[in-house]
Formats: C-alpha cells, sequence, structure tokens
C-alpha cells in the first residue's frame, strides 16, 4: 500500500481525543487513556468497495485499508475468514429463531482470535524496525506471539503466569521463543513488562504496539457481516478480559455502516465475564462509570486480567449503546462448553464457555429477544483448556478386547 490510510494516533478516552504520531506509543500522556489508531475513511470510501474485499483472498487482510499498517502487512496471510456456522441445534436448545456461531477457535496458526491482533502487531513492528517482539499474556496471545514470530523470523520474549494450562504453555515454548514464566498473576506480568521496556526496546505486541494490535480484532466484525451475506446481526455476544475485542468488534460494525457496506440495523454487544473475575461485567451491572479491580479467581485464565485495559472503554460503550454485561460461574461455564460441543460439534475453551453461558443468560432474562438475530463469537479452542473438564464429563467405557467385554454394556 503506498496510499497511507492512516492518519495517526488518538486517545481513545472520553473527551480527550489528543493526538500523537504513528510511534510505539500506547499511552495517552494526559490522561493515561488507551490510544487508537485515526483513519481518512474519506480515502477509504473512495478506494475500497465491497467488490474490491470479495475480490481478494480469504484471509483478514482482505479489509488492509481499515488495519493500521503504512506499508503491506508481511505476516499472517492465513489468518481469518474462519468458519461462520448457522447453529440450528443450539438454537433449538435456546429457544432462539436465529443463531449463529463465528469459530475462532479454528483460526490459524494457533487456534483463537488473538491470530489477528498479532498479525497486525507483528507487521507494524517490522514496519517500525524491532527485531524483536514479546507480550504479557493469559495463554492465547503467547501462543500466537510465539508462532508467527517464529515463522516472521524475529525473535520474542513471552511472559506468562507460571500456573497456565499446561497446552498453553507447551503451545509457546514449542516454537523457540523465550518463554518466562512469573510468579504472579496476569497484571503483575503486564506491569513487570512495561518495566521491562524501559530498558529495552523491542515491540511488545500489547504494550507499547497496543494501539495497533488492537485493531486487528475487528476484522471478526468485518467478516461476520460479509458471511451474513452483508448484512448486520442484531446482537453479538462476545466474553471480555481487557475490553478490547468487544469495543473493536463494534467499532467494525460502525466502520461499515458508515462507509456504507452495511445497513445499519441497531446492533447491540454485549460483554461477559467469568464470576471469579468480572471487574467489566459488575460496573455495568452496578452501573459505575468505572471499575474496580479484583484478583482472579476462576477456571477461566485466559480472561483472568483483574486490572483490565479497556475496561473503561467497555462500560462507556456498553451503557452508551443501553446494552448489558454478564457474568458466569465455573460450573455454569463448563455446562456450556458441554453443551456447545453436543449441540454443534465445537469444542471451545473456557472462554468460549463464558459467551454461551453469558449469552443464555441475556436470552433468558428477555434482554436479547428470542427472535432477532444472534452472533456468538467463540474465540478460543478446548484442545487447550482440558484441566476444568477432568472428572467433569463421562469418561470412556474400559473393556476388555473381547466380544463379551462390550456386549455387558451394549446389547
Ligand atoms: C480466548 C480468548 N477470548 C477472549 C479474550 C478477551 O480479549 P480482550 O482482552 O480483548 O477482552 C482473550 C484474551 O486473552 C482470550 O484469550
Ligand atoms: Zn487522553
Amino acid at each position: 500500500m503506498s496510499v497511507r490510510y492512516t492518519i495517526n494516533l488518538s486517545c481513545a478516552s472520553k473527551d480527550c481525543n489528543r493526538e500523537f504520531e504513528k510511534k510505539d506509543l500506547y499511552v495517552c500522556d494526559y490522561c493515561f487513556g488507551p490510544l487508537e489508531a485515526k483513519y481518512d475513511y474519506e480515502k477509504i470510501k473512495d478506494d475500497l468497495s465491497i467488490d474490491k474485499i470479495v475480490s481478494r483472498e480469504k484471509n483478514m487482510w482482505r479489509y488492509k485499508e481499515l488495519l493500521p499498517l503504512d506499508g503491506p502487512p508481511t505476516v499472517g496471510f492465513d489468518v481469518g475468514y474462519t468458519p461462520f456456522i448457522k447453529a440450528k441445534n443450539l438454537a433449538k436448545e435456546l429457544g432462539v429463531k436465529e443463531l449463529y456461531i463465528k469459530n475462532d477457535g479454528v483460526n490459524h496458526p494457533s487456534l483463537s482470535f488473538k491470530d489477528r491482533v498479532v498479525s497486525v502487531a507483528l507487521s507494524k513492528a517490522k514496519e517500525l524496525g524491532f527485531k524483536t517482539v514479546g507480550c504479557a499474556s493469559t495463554g492465547n496471545l503467547a501462543n500466537s506471539v510465539s508462532a508467527q514470530a517464529a515463522a516472521a523470523g524475529l525473535e520474542s520474549f513471552i511472559f506468562i503466569p507460571s500456573n497456565l494450562e499446561e497446552s498453553k504453555i507447551i503451545g509457546t515454548s514449542i516454537y523457540g521463543s523465550n518463554v518466562i514464566a512469573v510468579n504472579g498473576n496476569y497484571d503483575e506480568v503486564n506491569r513487570l513488562c512495561t518495566e521491562i521496556l524501559g530498558n529495552h526496546n523491542w515491540g511488545f505486541v500489547n504494550i507499547n504496539l497496543r494501539a495497533y494490535y488492537s485493531e486487528g480484532s475487528k476484522t471478526v466484525g468485518y467478516e461476520i457481516i460479509e458471511q451474513l451475506g452483508w448484512k448486520a446481526p442484531k446482537h453479538i455476544v462476545v466474553c471480555m478480559a481487557s475490553g478490547s475485542l468487544l469495543t473493536k468488534i463494534y467499532k467494525s460494525v460502525k466502520e461499515f455502516e458508515n462507509l456504507g457496506f452495511v445497513e445499519a440495523n441497531g446492533t447491540k454487544i454485549y460483554g461477559v465475564q467469568a464470576e471469579g473475575c468480572s471487574p467489566i461485567s459488575t460496573a455495568v451491572k452496578n452501573n459505575w462509570e468505572t471499575f474496580k479491580p479484583v484478583k482472579p479467581n476462576t477456571i477461566v485464565k485466559s480472561l483472568a486480567i483483574g486490572n483490565p485495559a479497556d475496561g473503561i472503554n467497555a462500560i462507556n460503550l456498553l451503557t452508551s449503546i443501553d446494552s448489558y454485561a454478564e457474568d458466569a460461574t465455573d460450573d455454569e461455564i463448563i455446562e456450556a462448553m458441554v453443551l456447545l460441543a453436543e449441540t454443534e460439534g465445537i469444542f471451545t475453551e473456557t472462554a468460549g464457555g463464558v459467551t454461551l453461558a453469558g449469552a443464555k443468560k441475556l436470552i433468558e432474562s428477555g434482554r436479547i429477544p428470542n427472535d432477532e438475530s444472534i452472533v456468538l463469537v467463540i474465540t478460543g479452542n478446548g484442545l487447550k483448556t482440558q484441566e476444568p473438564l477432568v472428572n467433569k464429563i463421562s469418561k470412556p467405557f474400559i473393556i476388555e478386547p473381547r466380544m463379551e467385554s462390550f456386549n455387558k454394556i451394549f446389547n
């Protein structure tokens, strides 16, 4: 891309809007709010059309004008365009008319929506000249940064809480990254990484490259609209950790409306958290303007962020569109993982269980009407979080290698 569609970075805090250069800056030095990429939408309108998008390869870069690079993308050509499924069996179970699942649990290369944000962040890291990248992660980001950095020929430093699921640790170390397991929770890991950045000229995807990284989540929303036949759904349900994904999916819907790619449909988005780590949903439910940081205590390690970076923006968004947030207990989350598997054949991780368990409550309470289109965003893969299911689901029948042994059980 020789034409530049990203103008600069601007502060995303309500009523601040200060502007910054397109560098590895991540926080407004006036109000400490998160920074966000700002685009020249007039230019995008002139250059981008539905026909153009449709003619491109089926990956997240088909929307590249709406992603914050100044040059062509260099990382992640097989990321995105994940399955969009009409979930008839689950719809019946939940008593709703029109239900879809956006399944990012099978994203490439690391089986979560994080592959999208990392593709943008590493492309930007290369553009800015970083040779070393890294992240503070609750697991899925670790998997994706280490995988994509390996493929992109970048050195990586990955910081995780030491108590993560085994699959998430092995699924990071396999790529040859420098993996540092910290005896602390994610918020402590993140704080340490911010300090480390003071001494090293590295590109940490979710810290000093966060303004670019977070934009990658918009492609979930673009794809939902495209895969629905260029229609916006009425309701989208998504789980929250930092709250970034939620705000960016909503932004993507608004962008497509403003570009005239889709008719406005009054789309509402809802955020769900695990009860053991629910600073954002608690604030929304209590009508608070801000959240109280918490110490996470839940099986959902991928969403265990007690001090969410985009929490205030998520609260502002949900209240400004008169939407709502929910939370779910660990048992409800496991029940929802099993329900999704048994009805739609999709094995999601604990975070996907949060989304479905919350959606169920929002439907039962009537906040989401049962006769309107609903999309559940399933963000991660169940093969990575098997521990909480041990002794919670049925065990195999154990038999001897003889007919009578089989017949004893099934005849
Ligand atoms: C599987 C999964 N889903 C959702 C999220 C939430 O993302 P966000 O921090 O953008 O709210 C995460 C965050 O790590 C995740 O790993
Ligand atoms: Zn600001």
